[in-house]
């Protein structure tokens, strides 16, 4: 069957982007993110090659793996980012602490779509629908990226 491809291209950016940049020499709070990032990526990593068909279709990984993200989502997120932790090899842009509110909303935003994802894999919907739902919490990556992630 044919899934979303703009959601797919999405995808595999993001984990491209991912492996290449890496951890290069972090500590502190900056690796502490950076993990949390990295575990994120794992579970979207997991979802992506089961929704291409690379794995067996399972709705309790989406569950799981949309519970998971959800937990490292909202607060649990920007509490990662106290003021001042932009020093190397931070990948964070200043942009975060000069527009919290925005930076904030769109740490809630992923952990809704991730809480959305989670549902549709409850309530028995097909891989279409989980698909889709996917694309909606990559979506939330890419704008959160775009705007506060600078890329090196
Ligand atoms: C609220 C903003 C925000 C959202 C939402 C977000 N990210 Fe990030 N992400 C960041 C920031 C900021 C960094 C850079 C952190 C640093 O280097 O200190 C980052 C870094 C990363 C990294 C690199 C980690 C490393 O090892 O350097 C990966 C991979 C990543 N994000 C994946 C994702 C995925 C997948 C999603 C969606 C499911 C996501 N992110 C959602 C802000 C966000």
């Amino acid at each position: 069957m044919r899934i979303g491809g703009a959601a797919f291209v999405l995808w595999a950016g993001l984990m491209s982007a991912g492996a290449a940049f890496g951890h290069g020499g972090a500590s502190g709070i900056v690796k502490e993110r950076m993990d949390v990032m990295s575990d994120i990526s794992r579970n979207m990593k997991s979802m992506g090659t089961m929704l291409k068909g690379g794995s067996a279709f399972n709705p309790d990984l989406v569950i799981d793996a949309g519970d998971a993200i959800a937990a490292h989502a909202g607060d649990r997120l920007t509490a990662l980012f106290p003021e001042g932790s932009d020093h190397a090899p931070t990948e964070a842009s200043p942009e975060i602490w000069k527009n919290w509110s925005a930076f904030s909303a769109s740490a809630e935003n992923m952990k809704a779509a991730a809480l959305a994802l989670k549902r549709v894999a409850e309530a028995g919907e097909g891989k279409k629908e989980i698909a889709g739902a996917f694309g909606k919490l990559a979506a939330t990556c890419k704008s959160c990226h775009e705007v506060f992630r600078i890329k090196k």
